[in-house]
């Protein structure tokens, strides 16, 4: 068998030569975005008179077989022809014979390959973000559910403000709002062709090249060919848009497994979303949420690697640029799975309200609510602050709470405490006393959830 690239050399490389350089392990994921842009790519040449009408029509018959033979995953690959291009072309070839060759006529593997990324990501892309909006609706569905769910709210992971619970989940609701726009914003970027670019400095042959892009779906060109087939910011793009978005996820898997702990029993996770051990029979393992906190880490991995693949590239294609794809396949593949795992995990888990209430109904995340009450009758909240300090650490000496303290005791530390504030230390109260914009009362986040279900309808 000889090359299709093989006029110039007396001599083949040896198998595990060629094996090195070959792409076709993964890029035959590429097998149908290859094809359809090889269909545009002939009518195009046949509509501006460069491939006649009876061979433009024999070359689409082929490719037309060859898609029907992929979508059913019948095609053989070989790294004998390095990768889904040649490979599709040397199909083509023994389909339809010699008239096959001259479906590369006026393009490069180097615009090909760019085009069928493209492609691809573009449509990986729309994707995934109806996969956020999916795990948005589970998100509000269980906000909605627990807006009078009071846990506490922590910063440094210790004990700080009760909030309702429904506004902690609404957080992740609006992170994933960002990931979602940045997502979609960047399909700006990836809807441009660069089809016709040829190897680097276009073509002496008539092409159209807005005809092969509007036939594939592209909303515009690429205006330098250089550009076109240099670019890989789309990928990096998405890379560092799919990091962001599993670092949030990440976080969410972290707070899910801390919650399910003995320590905590805030939440349950479904039984379909955890594991057993093979030795400890009492076990329920969070594995889901911990390989998703996990699998930031090859997410992220991924965007360096093409950051640092691409640093030192001088223009305009260079083999280096074959490294950009399975870091791309590997995080399309685990952001998809991601995703999904966490709308059912969302779901399907339970929320124990009645050990978040009586977490927060024990601790001094109430305390504020005191400094503030002291603040709102004239003490300078320094001051106020100082007070209610001096409070806890009575308290903790004494073993009790603040709730626990007797009005007689609070005379101790200050005349102006009276008997309401019982009911202001309650949390409930501390929750539904902070009314100020995007504060966790439990009106503000039922605004907040409205604001949220508007949003996602107008997207
Ligand atoms: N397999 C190559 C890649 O993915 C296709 C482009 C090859 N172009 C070339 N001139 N060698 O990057």
């Amino acid at each position: 068998m000889s090359k299709l690239w093989g006029g110039r050399f007396t001599k083949k490389p040896e198998e595990w030569v060629d094996e090195f350089n070959a792409s076709i392990s993964f890029d035959q994921e590429l097998v149908l975005e290859d094809i359809e842009g090889s269909i545009a790519h002939v009518k195009m040449l046949k509509k501006c008179g460069i491939l006649t009408e009876s061979e433009s029509d024999q070359i689409l018959d082929g490719l037309h077989v060859l898609y029907g033979k992929a979508e059913k995953n019948e095609l053989q690959f070989s790294v004998e022809y390095e990768d889904i291009h040649l490979n599709l072309e040397k199909h083509l070839i023994d389909l339809i014979g010699e008239v096959g060759g001259k479906l590369h006529t006026g393009r490069s593997r180097n615009d090909q390959v760019a085009t069928d990324m493209h492609l691809f990501l573009k449509r990986r892309v729309e994707e995934i973000v109806k996969l956020v909006e999916d795990l948005q609706e589970a998100i509000i569905a269980q906000a909605e559910a627990n807006v009078e769910t009071i846990i506490p709210g922590y910063t440094h992971l210790q004990r700080a403000q009760p909030i309702s619970f429904a506004h902690h989940l609404m957080c992740y609701f609006w992170m994933l709002n960002r990931d979602k726009e940045r997502l979609a914003d960047s399909l700006k970027r990836i809807d441009i062709s660069p089809l016709g670019a040829g190897a680097l400095a276009g073509t002496t042959f008539p092409i159209d090249r807005e005809y092969s892009a509007e036939l594939l779906g592209f909303d515009a060109c690429y205006e330098n060919s250089l550009d076109a087939v240099s670019d890989r910011d789309f990928i990096l793009e998405f890379l560092s848009n799919s990091s962001i978005m599993m670092t949030h996820l990440s976080r969410l898997a972290e707070e899910m497994i801390l919650w399910s702990t003995e320590e905590f029993r805030f939440i349950e996770l479904d039984d379909s979303f955890t594991t057993g051990s093979s030795i400890m029979p009492q076990k329920k393992n969070p594995d889901m949420a911990e390989l998703v906190r996990g699998k930031t880490g090859r997410v992220n991995g991924n965007l360096i690697s093409l950051l640092t693949v691409l640093k030192g590239l001088p223009l305009a294609y260079n083999k280096d640029m074959q490294e950009d794809k399975e870091g791309m396949f590997d995080t399309v593949k685990t952001v998809v799975g991601s995703l999904k795992i966490f709308t059912g995990m969302i779901s399907t888990m339970k929320v124990n309200s009645e050990q978040m209430k009586e977490a927060v109904g024990n601790d001094f995340s109430n305390a504020t609510e005191l400094a503030d009450y002291l603040a709102t009758k004239g003490i300078p909240f320094r001051q106020a602050h100082e007070i209610v300090g001096k409070l806890v650490l009575y308290c903790i000496e004494k073993g009790c709470y603040l709730k626990d303290v007797s009005l007689e005791e609070y005379g101790e530390f200050s005349s102006l405490i009276e008997e309401d504030i019982y009911s202001i230390l309650t949390p409930y109260s501390a929750v539904e006393r902070r009314k100020s914009y995007g504060g966790t009362g439990f009106e503000q986040v039922k605004v907040q959830i409205g604001k949220g279900k508007a949003e996602l309808k107008a997207f």
